[in-house]
């Protein structure tokens, strides 16, 4: 039985139908960039997050970028992270012109706290948590460390929409976070988006500047050359707004349909291998569903042979990257062993009960 890692295609009609209507929509009012529905879209995006503003980007990737360019990183500047993480978060560090510092992590994937302090410099102005898998990192430690030390903290959320640390959502920890709604994401737009949130007012209207090349162009308005900061393009579709209105109503019945999966496989596995494990009053939002595992390699190739897709999110660690293993500071032997042992495999909504008991028996089958 074929089980594909990701399934993208819009086969529900009723589905179909709404997102159909929404760009029909868009089409009528003909405002395609920074339309009603981004307005919409921004203010829901707040509302859930439960912080005060929230900014739509073209990606996840811009987010990032914005968070950190508000905040003033700038050349010299370090900041702490992770190498258990996609590329983007060292490099929009580096796009800064700032110092990416990475230090180990805990093995529940997401960066050690007790790693933190020891790497603060004169040079240090901000701590930068990834949710990795949609796992919510410690952040009643990593706030209490960047009060101690006067730190931002921006939370890379891009894989965490939804999820929650001890009842606060993902992306309301931050001076500014930055969340991802391209199409493999849990709340997916259908190709690239992104967006930024903060509580401040005054970060809000830089963002929104840096948004539009660093002026304060609004297409209902004006588009000036009054430019207050150098930036580029970071604008969100209005189109990609509109599905994400779509995509927002049926969140909560995806994350349920995930984390029943999930708890499936929990109950099924755990005697095998290392399962997610989340503490009461927390959420993992499932971006995806990592086992680690002995002989991992071994077993992956087994499920493919049984047409079971699985990942390996992301070979090499952040900080062995050509382009940054160079300037890394610190071992971080946690981060190696977890990705050695790490694989993902298909917990998405569009999977069967029936692929998921394949998928349960093919693992225990591999370690009889
Ligand atoms: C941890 C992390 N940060 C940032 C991003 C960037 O998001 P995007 O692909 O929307 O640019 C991603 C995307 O997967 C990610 O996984």
């Amino acid at each position: 039985m074929r089980v594909p890692f990701f399934d993208l295609r819009v086969l529900d009609p009723d589905m179909r139908k709404e997102l159909l209507e929404a760009i029909n929509k868009v089409f009528d009012h003909g405002k395609l960039i920074l339309g009603p529905e981004v307005d919409e879209f921004e203010k829901r995006v707040a509302d859930f997050i439960g912080m005060k503003h929230a900014i739509g980007v073209a990606s996840g990737s811009n987010a990032l970028f914005l968070a950190l360019k508000s905040l003033g990183i700038g050349p010299g500047d370090e900041v702490i992270t992770t190498p258990l993480t996609w590329i983007i978060t060292l490099n929009a560090i580096a796009e800064c012109d700032a110092v990416p510092v990475c230090v180990d992590i805990c093995d529940d994937f997401n960066i050690d706290p007790e790693k933190i302090e020891p790497a603060i410099t004169k040079k240090t102005k901000a701590i930068l948590p990834v949710h990795f898998t949609g796992h919510m990192c410690k952040m009643d430690r990593i706030c209490s460390i960047a009060k101690k030390h006067n730190l931002f903290v921006i939370e890379d959320a891009a894989q965490a929409y939804g999820a929650k640390y001890k009842s606060k959502m993902a992306g309301s920890f931050s001076d500014v976070a930055a969340f991802s709604m391209n199409t493999m994401k849990v709340l997916s737009a259908y190709g690239e988006a992104g967006a930024v949130t903060t509580d401040s007012t005054e970060l809000y209207e830089k963002i929104k500047m840096l948004r539009y090349t660093g002026t304060k162009s609004d297409p209902k308005k004006i588009i000036t050359n009054e430019c207050y900061y150098v930036s580029l393009n970071h604008k969100i579709d209005t189109m990609q707004a509109a599905l994400l209105l779509v995509a927002m109503k049926h969140l909560p019945a995806k994350m349920k349909r995930r984390q029943e999966i999930a708890d499936k496989y929990t109950q099924a596995l755990s005697g095998l291998v290392k399962c997610p494990q989340t503490a009461s009053g927390d959420v993992h939002a499932y971006y995806t569903y990592a086992i680690q595992a002995d002989g991992r390699d071994q077993l992956q190739a087994y499920l493919n042979s049984k047409e079971i897709e699985t990942k390996i999110y992301h070979v090499p660690l952040a900080n062995k990257a050509p382009v940054h293993a160079k300037n890394m500071r610190y071992e971080t032997p946690v981060a190696q062993r977890v990705l050695d042992r790490f694989l993902s495999i298909p917990a998405h909504e569009k999977i069967t009960d029936e692929q998921v008991d394949f998928v349960i028996k093919t693992i225990q089958e591999y370690y009889q």
